[in-house]
Parts: C-alpha cells; sequence; structure tokens
C-alpha cells in the first residue's frame, strides 16, 4: 500500500475497551541506530516500532555502512563491519530530521564526518548551532561547502559544554561524540528526555563510561576508540505513542490498559490529565486509564522534560477541543507549531491561535470531515479527533502517521474504535 495516498477512515466511537501494547519510541530507536556507528559488531535491538523512519534511518546508515535486517517483527539486527564511509547523502539526509545523529559518532569515532544539510543555504539559520559549538569546543572544525557540512577533528578531546537550552539532538551528538574523547567531557543543562537516557544504557552496554544518567549534568570519561564493542538492548517505551491512546480513550470514554507503557517518563502529562478529569493508574507494567465524564479544560505550557513535551501538545489540543470549559496552550519550543489548527477548526473545533499561543473553547461534539495531517503528531491527533467527531472523518496525508506509528489504526480498532484505511 502506498501511504501517500492512503486516507485513514473514522466514525465516532466509543467508548473503547481492552489492552493496547505500546511499541518502542521512534525518538530513541533511531539514535540507538545511529550510535551502532560506534562500534564494530553484531547488534540485536527489540522492542523496535514498525515505523517508516527505521527503514529510512536503515537506509542511511546502509549508504555510510551498516547493514540492518529486521529478523522478526520487533527485532532489528545490525551489523558494522568496520567499513565506514563517513558521508550522509542528501538524497537520505533530508529525509529524516534524526540523520543528524550520526554527527556525533562518526565524529568521534572516524574524525570527519560530511553530511548534507537540508536547504542548506541558509546555514546560519539551521539550528544546529548548539551542536556545532559543543563539538568545536571538544575540538571540531566545521565548514560549510555546497549545502555539505564538512566537520574534522584529528580527536576529540573532553570539555565542559554548557548548553544555552536543553536541545536534545545537540545533547545526544555532544553525548555520543564524547564517548570516544580524549578525557572527560561535562554537558551541563543536558536534555534529560528518557530517550536519552536509553541511549546512554545502550552506549554503556557498549563499553562507554557515563555518569549522571538522567539528569541535567552528564559526565563523560572517554575511552579509547576500538574499545566499544556491539550489544543487544530493548528500545524505552514511547511515551508520544502511549499519550496518544490515553488521548484516543479520554475523548470516546472507556477503561484500557496500556501494556508496556511507562508512567514516570509521563509524570507531568499524567498529572494535567489527572486534572482534566481523568483517572490513571500504574498497574506495574502499564497504565490503566478509565474516562466517564467530560473532559474539564486545563491550560498548558510545553517544555523540555520532565515539562509537558512539545509532541504532546496536538493531542491535547484535540482533547481541549471537546471538553468542559477554556483552556490556553503554550508552545516553548517550536514558534508556529499550530499548523494543524486549521484542520481541527474543519472539526468544528473553536480555536484561536496566535505566534506560541491557542485559546480553545471545548465545544459539545466535534463533526466529521475531510482533514489533512501537517506531521506525525498532528496526523495522530487529528485521527483522535475523528473519534470524537459526528459522522465520518477521513485523514490523508496518512505517511506522516506512518513514520512514528506502529499500527495506529490496527490498535484503535483492536479497542474498539470504528476506523480503517482506505487506499
Ligand atoms: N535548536 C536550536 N539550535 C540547535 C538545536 C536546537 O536553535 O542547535 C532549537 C530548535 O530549533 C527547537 C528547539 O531548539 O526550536 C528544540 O530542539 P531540540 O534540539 O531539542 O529538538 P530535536 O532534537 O530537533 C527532538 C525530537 C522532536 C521533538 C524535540 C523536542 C527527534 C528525532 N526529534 O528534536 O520530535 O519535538 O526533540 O522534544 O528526536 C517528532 O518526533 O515528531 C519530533 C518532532
Amino acid at each position: 500500500m502506498n501511504s501517500e495516498t492512503e486516507r485513514i477512515r473514522i466514525q465516532r466511537s466509543g467508548p473503547l475497551s481492552g489492552e493496547v501494547t505500546i511499541p518502542g519510541a521512534k525518538n530513541s530507536v533511531l539514535k540507538l541506530m545511529a550510535a551502532t556507528l560506534l562500534a564494530e559488531g553484531e547488534y540485536t535491538i527489540t522492542n523496535v516500532p514498525a515505523i517508516a523512519d527505521v527503514g529510512i534511518m536503515s537506509d542511511l546508515l546502509c549508504a555510510i555502512g551498516v547493514r540492518s535486517e529486521m529478523v522478526e517483527p520487533g527485532v532489528l539486527r545490525m551489523v558494522n563491519n568496520g567499513d565506514i564511509t563517513p558521508v550522509a547523502p542528501y538524497e537520505l539526509v533530508e529525509r529524516i530530521r534524526a540523520s543528524i545523529n550520526v554527527l556525533g559518532p562518526l565524529l568521534g569515532r572516524y574524525g570527519k564526518v560530511s553530511l548534507s544539510m537540508p536547504g542548506g543555504d541558509d546555514f546560519g539559520s539551521r539550528p544546529i548551532d548548539m551542536h556545532m559549538k559543543g563539538l568545536e569546543a571538544m575540538g571540531a572544525t566545521f565548514e560549510l561547502r555546497h549545502g555539505v557540512v564538512e566537520a574534522t577533528a584529528e580527536r576529540l578531546h573532553g570539555a565542559h559544554v554548557t548548553l544555552e537550552f536543553p536541545s536534545v539532538g545537540a545533547t545526544e551528538n555532544i553525548l555520543t561524540a564524547a564517548v570516544h574523547a580524549k578525557g572527560t567531557t561535562v554537558i551541563d543543562n543536558a536534555a534529560r528526555e528518557p530517550e536519552i537516557a536509553d541511549l546512554c544504557h545502550f552506549m554503556v552496554g557498549m563499553g562507554a563510561q557515563i555518569e549522571g544518567i538522567g539528569l541535567s549534568t552528564l559526565t563523560i570519561h572517554g575511552v579509547e576508540p576500538g574499545s566499544m564493542r556491539a550489544t543487544t538492548h530493548a528500545v524505552v517505551a514511547d511515551r508520544i505513542q502511549a499519550a496518544t491512546y490515553l488521548a484516543a480513550v479520554a475523548v470516546c470514554g472507556g477503561e484500557v490498559t496500556l501494556r508496556g507503557a511507562r508512567g514516570e517518563h509521563m509524570d507531568m502529562l499524567l498529572r494535567r490529565f489527572h486534572a482534566m478529569g481523568l483517572t490513571i493508574t500504574d498497574v506495574g507494567d502499564g497504565l490503566a486509564i478509565y474516562a466517564h465524564d467530560r473532559l474539564r479544560s486545563i491550560d498548558v505550557a510545553t517544555l523540555p522534560y520532565p515539562g509537558i513535551a512539545t509532541d504532546y501538545k496536538p493531542l491535547i489540543v484535540t482533547m481541549l477541543t471537546v471538553a468542559d470549559g477554556v483552556g490556553i496552550v503554550t508552545e516553548n519550543l517550536y514558534p508556529g507549531r499550530f499548523r494543524y489548527v486549521e484542520e481541527l477548526q474543519r472539526l468544528g473545533a473553536d480555536i484561536r491561535a496566535d505566534g506560541h499561543h491557542a485559546v480553545v473553547r471545548g465545544v459539545p461534539a466535534l463533526s466529521g470531515a475531510p482533514v489533512r495531517a501537517p506531521d506525525i503528531r498532528a496526523g495522530a491527533a487529528l485521527v483522535v479527533a475523528g473519534l470524537a467527531a459526528e459522522g465520518e472523518t477521513t485523514v490523508s496525508g496518512v505517511h506522516h502517521v506512518d513514520r512514528g506509528y506502529d499500527d495506529l489504526v490496527g490498535r484503535l480498532r483492536h479497542l474498539g474504535a470504528t476506523i480503517d484505511r482506505l487506499p
């Protein structure tokens, strides 16, 4: 099937019931895959989500010299035999933001990287300045030629890097470069997302020496290039996919168990969901949600972890569209990340968005219509909106959803939603 032309068709649904297993996190597995550039050998990564971005990352790493194969559902075998060409070509880089994650491992291990910049003619405004500043402090030099970033370093050395902002990507690139640097690197104001802790645990399994995992100061004692080894690792559960099923139950009502979801990684979000009237409990190996009343509106602001993630925001806005009252949503990470608002308005939502803010006035029900997914998270939110909309909603731009969601449609149908894919 071709997800560029496919649509998801949804009818108003609910209440939902049963159990859903939460797959591994996109924003962890892609980084783990890039980290296989650090050491030769055969890796086994489990709990790998069936998402398009894993295939794109596999293609990129294959071009550099690491082969990957899904040996069974959820199990990815990767082989790095040391025959590495540290060049990331444009056709692959432009398809996936996480391709920037090959920079740190290649620079630290091979001292050289050639990475195409998507739209690289305006290098100054490309937001990888923090990645570069950190790596420069460790001895790297950068040059831009014909849209290609050429990074070189004889051998990186440890440094004290303070990030202006806890950037996920910059933290990861400095971290994956530092594991092979000479001496000790300290990253202050590091991003603390659970997916970064997952990457740290993966690299520790490979022989890296990292202290402060999960904290905002990371200390990395560099090891000799060639001394790290391949490993086996299970990808951390995806908190954004988990939140998507919570949002679905929130707007449809019902009682659902999310197997594998990690409540401790979603603490702030669960508190806000509680304030909206949802009952969510930790059941040891997952979360259980009970939703039987109309949601109450709340105000929400996105922040770096442990704050409310920007990736949750389209889901929260969708929940507010049918909640009782008025909610104000403030975006602190990406200005203008409100592109899906017009689509929600087509479904009858009452939202006013301006710059960093959206005011959402809850309506009793949305009304189904054709809408288009502008990106992964907004696409999933539109699917959730469709579950709460009278009549039929169709979501096009499904290829965005497939980039980060492992069988969203099948999982929702399993919970009792009326939803399918149209060719
Ligand atoms: N920024 C800079 N300069 C830098 C780096 C970042 O100005 O050198 C700015 C960015 O422009 C942005 C903010 O800092 O405004 C946050 O960027 P960050 O580096 O933290 O994000 P990222 O690594 O590019 C990852 C996820 C995003 C998620 C953000 C924030 C991946 C592949 N992407 O992006 O996930 O929204 O962190 O949590 O891990 C998604 O999965 O759909 C997605 C967009």
